[in-house]
């Protein structure tokens, strides 16, 4: 089994607005995305960045695509050998190397895809356009998706063999194995897991990782 881990880096960050794309932001005395490639790096054999132009060279640096998906088929280009792809935003500095390995874990026979994901804690309310609340789901069934996202390498070349509008269509890979009628589960993850967006965002990440 070669397990490859898959960074997608190669956004700009609008919603940042720093100086340079979000992955090479400085978060807590080193550039975000070293943080995931540390973890990443403890648990594959390689890990495969996909990064904007001008942050692509080197060993397993590929340059990003025009959609996250298109940047995770550019880096899975580059790992042939890769039958289990571990793919992680660099936007997720708080990943844990528990949660890969449980992600792993979760992969049992049978199942194509394991995804981490937060369990709702706030009520969700289905509105219609002009804001009138419609009704009121059931939070118990539903999860907020996050990364990393473990797959059955083959299946998500698959899942990725799609034209450019599905691709940046597709808010996660894992919807794009369902599609194909892939099995994909849900692994619990931790509440420190978040998503760097925006600047306060990374005033709460650099708090969680001094
Ligand atoms: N990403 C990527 N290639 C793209 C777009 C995004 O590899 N064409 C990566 C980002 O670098 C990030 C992850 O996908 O690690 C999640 O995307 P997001 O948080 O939206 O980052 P950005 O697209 O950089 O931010 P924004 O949408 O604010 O511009
Ligand atoms: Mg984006």
């Amino acid at each position: 089994m070669a397990v490859v881990g898959i960074i997608p880096a190669g956004g700009s960050g609008e919603r940042l607005g720093a100086d340079r794309p979000k992955a090479f932001v400085v978060c807590a005395g080193r550039p975000l995305l070293e943080w995931s490639l540390e973890v990443l790096d403890a648990v594959c054999e390689r890990v495969i960045v996909a990064a904007p132009e001008g942050f692509d060279d080197g060993p397993d640096r590929v340059r990003g695509g025009d959609s996250r998906s298109a940047s995770v088929r550019n880096a899975l280009e580059g790992a042939p050998e890769a039958t289990v792809a571990v793919v992680h935003d660099a936007a997720r500095p708080l990943v844990t190397r528990d949660l890969v390995e449980r992600c792993l874990a979760a992969l049992e026979p049978g199942v194509d895809g394991a995804i981490a994901a937060a369990p709702m804690t706030d009520t969700v309310k289905e509105a219609a356009p002009d804001g009138r609340v419609l009704r009121t789901l059931d939070r118990r069934v539903l999860w907020q998706i996050q990364t990393p996202q473990v797959f059955r390498a083959d299946v998500l070349r698959r899942a990725l063999d799609r034209d450019a509008a599905a691709l940046a269509a597709a808010t996660d890979d894992a919807a794009l194995v369902e599609e194909l009628g892939g099995t994909v589960r849900v692994v619990e993850a931790p509440p420190e897991n978040i998503k760097v967006t925006r600047s306060s965002d990374l005033r709460i990440a650099e708090a969680l990782l001094c």
